[in-house]
This record gives structure tokens, C-alpha cells and sequence, in this order.
């Protein structure tokens, strides 16, 4: 697929998903001379900024976030391509001016993504005005609408949300972003299962015990108490980003890498997810949030003493969960999942742990049987392939270790580039792969909905973690005593 020029119409271009990854990730881009000639980016924001004030900024997004050294002569290219619109997206004058621009001005190519990187409050409205404004007519070229996450609050809005909007746009036109595809490692998952056929054989109930994903974070909330405090880490993550890494994992070969063929896929795993009854739902899921600790050595805040956040909040900071895959691949494994603000460690990793070989075999010897093998992807901020085995150690004893296999795949000089330069590239190029289609998303909610229920009538109390540990206590969770969370992704930590 060809990238084509447009107009990328940025709204809450002032906000902090602009500054600290549109911005930086068109500009890398055009470093990169991947935006088609023409290409326009078009900022609408509040504040009353004029050219020069708004250039003035997106230099500054642009040196803090630049992987290689700044680069004038590109930055100037970059800058032909930037204009403001000042106006306010609940005032009708807002989208007239647009269009007036859009319409009348010849330097702005028609076909026109319009992203939206504001509350998703006001998805709703943003899309009904420019609709009104015929700003979705595609008689002079295609118009795309991207979303950022969360789509809904749960089943119920989502549903809401979704027929809302689709009385403004088709399908194909909404791009439902979830950066998490567009990592380097998450589409490397996709490469290794079926890019490699000694996988494949090993990989179902057959061979594999359970599976693990943890994504874990240092940093706090910051100052998103607003936003967070109504959707805490369930909703944040577990719904969205970490479901998709579930996906691509546990998901059937696809017909093709095609769009339509692989979200189809990805649903399949999705519906086939054993529901959770509201009645079991400790059983299955775990919340927690973080009481004051130390990060790196430094005290930090608890979770109740952030900026916005009530005095008697139980949002939860940490989730975990256990889920069934009922199909004829997965049935009985349990995929354990988890994710925290707050935590010892940043890192996002998928460990799938093998079964323990027949202990028959070395049966009065020093072989250690009792070591399983394990696939590690480490998605960041390390990213590997590893598998480990256990392995013969030298000398005349006859006794074991494990020793890993490395699949690593970026050399030194290979610098890692940020999902959203891929999926702002997707965008143009109409390849919608890497972005949710509306059943993925329904699915999604119907998996948490019954813990999200369950825990928003349950205020009178939450566990709690040190900041800076591995999270509350919630070997409730598993299956087995030899089952527990996989923290790091070498043997020696494990
Ligand atoms: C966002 C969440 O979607 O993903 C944040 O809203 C979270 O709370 C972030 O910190 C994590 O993304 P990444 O790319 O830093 O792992």
C-alpha cells in the first residue's frame, strides 16, 4: 500500500499525546522521507497561539523527544508543513472556519485524517460537527477518523459510542488506535509464530502450562488523576493493550496478514474467552493500589495523595486476572495477566511456560527435571526472544542449569522507532491492520465487564503495595503452588 498525501487535522494538538508523541512521530517521518510530498498538518487548539508561538512549541515537543541529533534543515521542511487553527471544539465556529480552510485553501491536500487526541467525552460531538460541516465527504478524497483508547467506558457505552459515530462515518473509515500494535516487538510476535514453523507443533495445551503477560511501570499516575481516578488499571490497560498482546499470541494463523483476516482472528480468540461470572469474579480477578514507597530509591506519594485523586478513592493502581481461551488449541490453560502504576520494574513481557518433562527418565540422578522451558518476549524496554532449556553442566557430574537460547533481533545501530510513526503511517497508506476493528473492542468489554462491575460495588476496600514492589499478594490467582509470576527474563532472576 502507498502512503498518499493528506492532511492530518490534529485536535487537542496542544495536549499531551501531541506533545509527547504526534508531534515528535510526524516529525520522524519526515526525517525519515516518509510523508508523501504535500503532506499538511493542520493543529487546532484552544489556546490563542499564532504561527510563529505555535512553531515555537513544536520545536520544543520536537528536541525533547529526537532520537538522532536535531536537524534544522529537516525541522524547516517539518515547518512548511504545520499551520494552526485556533477555535474551541464546542463552539460551531470552530468547524466552519475549518472547513472554509479545508475547502478553499488549495495547499491542503483532500484527503484529510482527522485525529482525534481529545477526551472521549467529546468524541461524539467532534465527529457529529464535522459531519454536519461535510468534512466526511469523500467526494474529492478519503476522509479517516483516528481514535485514541479508551472507546467507551464499558459494554454498554461502547455500544452507545459506536452507534453514534456510525451514523457519520463507515467502518472503513475509522481507525481505532491501540499503540501497542504498533511496537516493534508486538508485530515480532506475529513473525516468530508463524514466520518459524518449529513453533507451531509446541504451541497449545499439549506442551504449553500457562502463559503470562505482565506490563509493569515505575512511574505513578503524574498528573492524570482526573482521567485515571475514573478508569484505573482494568480499563487502562488490561482491556485494551494487554487483551491485544493476548491475541496475537493465542490467535489461529491468519488466511493472510490482510486486515480483515486478521482481526477476524483476533475476535475468534476474544469470543472463545470463558466468561467470568459475576459470582467468581475474586477467583478470577485481583485490584490493588499503591501506598507510598520508594522508586529507585526515591519516596514517592501514595495513590491517594496524587493531585485529583479522593481521599476514599478504591481505583485500582493494579490488576490481575486469569482467563480461559475454551477452544480446541487452548482449553484448560490458564493466561494470567497483569499490570501496575508504581512497580519495581518498567517492563512489558510475555512468558510462556512449557510443561515439566516426565520425571521418570532421570530418576536417581542430579538431573533437575523440575526446571520447565520457557519462552520469554520481552516486548520493553528490553525487547528478546529467549527460550529456556536446561542444558548438561560440565564436569563429571551428571547434574543440570539453564542455559538460553537468544533470538534478539536489533543490532546496535538499529535505533527502535515509536508505534505512532507506524500507525500515523498505516493511517496514510489506508492499511488498517494494526487498528481495532469494533467487534475487538465489544469483545474486549464483555471479558471485564463482569469484574468492572463487580469491584465498582465493592467501595469499602482495596489491597494495597508499596510503591516500588511487585504488586499485592494474588497467588489466589493460580492454578497450581508451581505456578507464579515470572518477574524477570533471565533464568538467574526468575
Ligand atoms: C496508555 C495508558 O494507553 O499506555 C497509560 O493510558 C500507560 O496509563 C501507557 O502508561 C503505557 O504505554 P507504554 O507505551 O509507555 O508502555
Amino acid at each position: 500500500m502507498k502512503a498518499e498525501p493528506c492532511t492530518y487535522v490534529i485536535f487537542g494538538a496542544t495536549g499531551n499525546l501531541s506533545r509527547i508523541k504526534l508531534m515528535p512521530a510526524l516529525y520522524h517521518l519526515d526525517v525519515a522521507n516518509r510523508l508523501p510530498a504535500g503532506t499538511r498538518i493542520l493543529a487546532v487548539g484552544r489556546r490563542v497561539w499564532d504561527q510563529e508561538k505555535w512553531l515555537s512549541e513544536v520545536r520544543d515537543m520536537v528536541v525533547a523527544k529526537t532520537r538522532d541529533e536535531f536537524d534544522e534543515a529537516v525541522f524547516q521542511r517539518f515547518c512548511a508543513r504545520l499551520q494552526y487553527h485556533q477555535g474551541d471544539i464546542q463552539d460551531p465556529a470552530c468547524y466552519s472556519s475549518l472547513a472554509e480552510l479545508l475547502n478553499e485553501d488549495a495547499n491542503f491536500p483532500k484527503n484529510i485524517a482527522f485525529y482525534l487526541s481529545i477526551s472521549p467525552a467529546d468524541f461524539g460531538l467532534v465527529m457529529e460537527k464535522l459531519s454536519d460541516n461535510q468534512l466526511f465527504d469523500e467526494q474529492f478524497g478519503w476522509r479517516r477518523v483516528i481514535i485514541e483508547k479508551p472507546f467507551g467506558y464499558d459494554l454498554d457505552s461502547a455500544q452507545a459510542l459506536q452507534k453514534r459515530i456510525s451514523h457519520f462515518l463507515r467502518e472503513e473509515q475509522i481507525y481505532r488506535i491501540d499503540h501497542y500494535l504498533g511496537k516493534g516487538m508486538v508485530q515480532n510476535v506475529l513473525v516468530f509464530r508463524f514466520a518459524n514453523v518449529l513453533l507451531e507443533p509446541l504451541w497449545n495445551r499439549n506442551y504449553i502450562d500457562h502463559i503470562q503477560i505482565t506490563h509493569s511501570e515505575e512511574l505513578g499516575i503524574d498528573s492524570r488523576g482526573d482521567y485515571y481516578n475514573g478508569s484505573g488499571a482494568m480499563r487502562d490497560m488490561l482491556q485494551s493493550h494487554l487483551l491485544q498482546l493476548l491475541t496475537l499470541v493465542t490467535m489461529e494463523p491468519p488466511a493472510s496478514m490482510e486486515a480483515e483476516a486478521l482481526r477476524d482472528e483476533k475476535v475468534k480468540v476474544l469470543k472463545s474467552i470463558r466468561p467470568i461470572p459475576k459470582e467468581a469474579v475474586h477467583g478470577y480477578a485481583f485490584r490493588g493500589q499503591y501506598a507510598q514507597g520508594q522508586v529507585r530509591g526515591e519516596k514517592v506519594k501514595s495513590y491517594l495523595q496524587e493531585d485529583h485523586v479522593p481521599a476514599n478513592s478504591v481505583t485500582e493502581t493494579y490488576a490481575s486476572m486469569k482467563l480461559y481461551i475454551d477452544n480446541w488449541r487452548w482449553r484448560g490453560v490458564p493466561m494470567y495477566l497483569r499490570t501496575g502504576k508504581r512497580m519495581a520494574k518498567a517492563q512489558s513481557t510475555i512468558s510462556i511456560c512449557f510443561r515439566h518433562p516426565p520425571l521418570q527418565f532421570f530418576r536417581d540422578t542430579n538431573v533437575n527435571c523440575m526446571s520447565q522451558n520457557w519462552i520469554l518476549l520481552g516486548i520493553q524496554p528490553e525487547e528478546c526472544i529467549r527460550i529456556e532449556m536446561t542444558v548438561k553442566e560440565p564436569g563429571l557430574e551428571m547434574s543440570t542449569r539453564t542455559s538460553s537460547l537468544d533470538a534478539s533481533f536489533r543490532n546496535d545501530d538499529e535505533k527502535a522507532i515509536d508505534a505512532y510513526e507506524d500507525l500515523l503511517l498505516d493511517v496514510l497508506k489506508g492499511d488498517r491492520s494494526l487498528f481495532l476493528r469494533f467487534d475487538e473492542v465489544e469483545y474486549a468489554w464483555r471479558i471485564v465487564d463482569p469484574i468492572l462491575q463487580t469491584w465498582a460495588i465493592e467501595r469499602d476496600y482495596i489491597a494495597t503495595y508499596p510503591a516500588g514492589s511487585w504488586g499485592p499478594e494474588d497467588s489466589r490467582l493460580f492454578e497450581k503452588s508451581s505456578q507464579t509470576w515470572r518477574s524477570s527474563l533471565t533464568p538467574e532472576g526468575k
